[in-house]
């Protein structure tokens, strides 16, 4: 018999695997440190952790014996209420990245082109490439913001899908305006990323009734704190959704996430007050790296932190903290090798990270 790889296709072969996240307990068992004594600084969750009205909604569910709604009637109607727009202009799947894949199967053909701007959310490349099309990078400036007259020269000729992030990760900064205008008047699907909109409060959702061709990516992973729980969902115009909701995995929003994101949206103030205490903490972590020498940060509208760092490996940074039990986030790419990205966690959490910085760069 021939090696199996002969079966499989050309583009998941040649493809490069997404670079996870280890968890934490596999860490702490690698490193010999106490699981709870881990700092975890490295995926944008909300530190809070799971609110206790979750955990009891999803003990309180009486049918997980039954597959979830495939036309996700409940559901739509709930985020579309939170949302501010009406539910058939909402599709929900597991994670927004779901979402960003089945868009990528509606509209590419094998080839075709999809633009984004780098550095931004690794994963946009990995599924592209996944559903056999091309990304095309276009490198932001050196403060992460799209060049307008860039944008004006790029050929979009056999360009299919423009990603964009907003704000963007891992920079933090927002989407310009002028620049998803730009593209909204183009014969291109745009997708706005606004997985971490909750924190930067800004919002392109307003445009999709005015432009069928735009789909507003969010989740329930950050602010909500259900990133275990998979859940996430896009607003764009109804013809748009009724497509996606036609190829969409039947069942792709399970019975618990459902019932966890409910319970979310009927405590809203409770997730306000945690934003508006991280937003806090952002500005006041933000303050405390400015003071490191060594240290460019540059200003988020999210709940992490990009800083560039001068006379020390940002690669060897996040191992020596990573050995102190601190996990934070580089990323082993050319635009973003001397970065690390630290995620905003409790003032504690974030105290107990700069000591350890300090003592490893001061
Ligand atoms: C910009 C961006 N979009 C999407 C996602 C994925 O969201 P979800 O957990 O809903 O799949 C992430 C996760 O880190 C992200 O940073």
């Amino acid at each position: 018999m021939k090696p199996i790889e002969q079966l499989f296709c050309k583009s998941a072969l040649n493809m490069t695997p997404y670079s996870p996240i280890e968890p934490p307990d596999q860490i702490a068992k690698r490193l010999g440190l106490n699981e709870d004594s881990i700092i975890k600084l490295d995926a944008n969750e909300n530190p809070f952790g799971t609110s206790p009205a979750v955990i009891k909604a999803l003990s309180a569910v009486r049918y997980y014996h039954i597959y979830p709604d495939p036309a996700q009637v409940q559901l739509r109607e709930s985020i579309a209420k939170y949302a501010g727009v009406n539910a058939d202009m909402i599709i929900a799947g597991t994670g927004a990245d779901e979402i960003i894949d089945i868009v990528c199967r509606l509209v590419l053909e094998q080839g075709e082109k999809v633009l984004g701007f780098t550095p931004t959310f690794s994963y946009y490349s990995h599924v592209v490439a996944l559903n056999k099309g091309q990304f095309l990078t276009i490198p932001r400036e050196s403060d992460y913001s799209i060049d307008m007259n860039k944008v004006r020269k790029i050929d979009l000729q056999g360009c299919k899908l423009v990603i964009l992030c907003s704000p963007n990760n891992p920079s933090g900064n927002l989407l310009e305006e002028e620049v998803l205008d730009y593209f909204l008047g183009r014969d291109i699907i745009v997708m706005v990323d606004e997985a971490y909109y909750e924190f930067s409060k800004i919002s392109f959702k307003d445009k999709v009734r005015q432009h069928q061709n735009l789909i507003v990516l969010r989740t329930f992973s950050k602010c909500f704190g259900l990133a275990g729980l998979r859940v996430g969902y896009g607003i764009a115009s109804s013809n748009l959704i009724d497509a996606l909701m036609k190829i969409k995995p039947p069942f792709s929003v399970n019975v618990a996430a459902e019932a966890a994101l409910k319970t979310c949206l009927d405590n809203l103030p409770y997730y306000q007050e945690q934003v508006d205490t991280i937003i806090q903490v952002r500005e006041w972590s933000q303050d405390r790296l400015r003071e490191f020498k060594q240290l460019t940060v540059h200003p988020s509208q999210s709940n992490f932190i990009l800083c560039e760092v001068r006379n020390y490996r940002a690669s060897t940074l996040a191992v020596e903290l990573e050995k102190k039990g601190v996990l934070i986030r580089y990323f082993a790419t050319k635009q973003l090798e001397s970065c690390i990205r630290i995620s905003v966690g409790t003032r504690e959490q974030m105290e107990a990270f700069l000591k350890q910085l300090k003592s490893l760069i001061q």
